[in-house]
């Protein structure tokens, strides 16, 4: 099949429209713990929650958010509960990468038709606060995006969530935005396999393209390609693993997920030193590169806005393209198995991925791969 090039977004007819990420949905083993975890730690707000005490039988579900930023995590309370399966599988995982629609119907339509799976046909869930029509289709591993069309809401989520309304004492906010990217890690020669998938199912392009010598270290290697909806409000860069003298972390990844899955979600903020202080004392544990990084850094880069003392000491990495430059980080996994973790990022005009970056980066992992016996 012929080569995908990376292409500008007016060459793409868009059957599937977006508005931007609507939800994501992880499921956890024991949420009321983990809501504590996100709250006191990444700084999110608690603001709605469907349980048994809500009149939902078998499972509970914190809605947590930060600016634009919503996530919900659900546990299931009996073993039988199809998700305890899946947590049994998986450990806490991404389950729904949900996007924002204006017509669930057609997104369910358009896509199916393209071959996606569906999970979820278009229905309407109701309540005192007017109606959500949702439908939903299967990606990689176990990962579904449900279409959520909320344009006759008012409530506060979905019908069902009843709003929490006194003030969240334990929350911490630390200025986290919206998210920016999400990634997926597939199996084996499974790249293009999901890039057609993103492309011909859901309209996507491809909007970046790394090889193995773009991702390469000493002892482990990896494929990633950006696909991007046309407005560009969602980006889902997709891994694979490549062949390497060790193991890949991408590999790592695959074994304790148990499958395909989501490796980690990139949140933007507007004040990256101050975002990563904070999460640095409320916990979070992140990659660290060594202080050799900076020695040549804004010779790399050029000049920068940021003290290179500051970035330094918390930690955060700088890379540059001909648009601009962009700060990132990324935390350690979130879980005890090595699956999940999460990327702070700031743009300064540059729409990349830290290209720069990626080697150094892949060092402090394997560090981590080492001490945990995956190398
Ligand atoms: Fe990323």
């Amino acid at each position: 099949m012929p080569q995908l090039e990376e292409q500008s977004a007016s060459s793409v007819q868009d059957f599937l429209p977006l508005n931007g990420t609507d939800y994501v949905e992880f499921y956890v083993g024991n949420a009321k713990q983990a809501a504590h975890f996100y709250r006191s730690a990444l700084g999110m707000k608690l603001t709605a929650y469907r349980g048994p005490e809500t009149g939902v039988r078998g499972e509970a579900s914190y809605l947590l958010e930060q600016n634009k930023i919503r996530f919900v995590l659900t546990t299931p309370l009996t073993p039988d509960h199809p998700i305890s399966a899946h947590l049994l599988k998986h450990g806490d995982g991404v389950h729904d990468v949900a996007l924002w629609v204006d017509d669930a119907e057609a997104a369910y339509r358009e896509t199916t038709q393209r071959g996606a799976t569906g999970v979820r046909p278009p229905e309407t869930l109701r309540d005192e606060q007017g109606e959500v029509r949702i439908s939903a289709i299967a990606t990689y591993g176990e990962t579904i995006h449900s279409f959520v069309e909320r344009k006759n809401y008012r409530g506060v989520f979905l019908p069902g969530f009843v709003a929490v309304d006194k003030p969240d004492t334990v929350s911490r906010p630390v200025g986290l935005k919206h998210i920016d990217h999400m990634v997926g890690n597939v199996g084996w020669n499974q790249m293009n396999r999901w890039v057609d998938f993103y492309r011909d199912v859901m309209g996507f392009r491809l909007f970046k393209h790394f090889d193995d010598k773009d991702i390469s270290t000493e002892y482990s290697a990896l494929m990633s390609k950006v696909m991007s909806n046309g407005n560009e409000r969602v980006k889902f860069p997709i891994n694979e693993p490549a062949e390497g003298k060790r193991k890949s972390q991408i590999e790592e990844y695959l074994e304790y997920y148990q499958g395909p899955g989501v490796q980690h979600i990139a949140m933007a903020t507007d004040d990256i030193i101050d975002t990563v202080g904070r999460l640095q004392n409320q916990g979070i544990e992140f990659l660290r590169v060594p202080h050799t990084y900076y020695e040549n850094l804004l010779k790399r880069v050029g000049p920068i806005d940021e003290p290179l003392a500051k970035l330094d000491e918390l930690g955060i990495l700088v890379d540059r393209d001909d648009e601009g430059y962009m700060l990132q980080i990324f935390t350690k996994p979130v879980e005890d198995r090595p699956t999940l973790f999460f990327e702070v990022i700031q743009r300064k005009g540059s729409r990349s991925f830290g290209k720069g970056n990626f080697k150094a980066l892949f060092e402090a992992i394997e560090r981590e791969q080492e001490l945990r016996g995956n190398l």
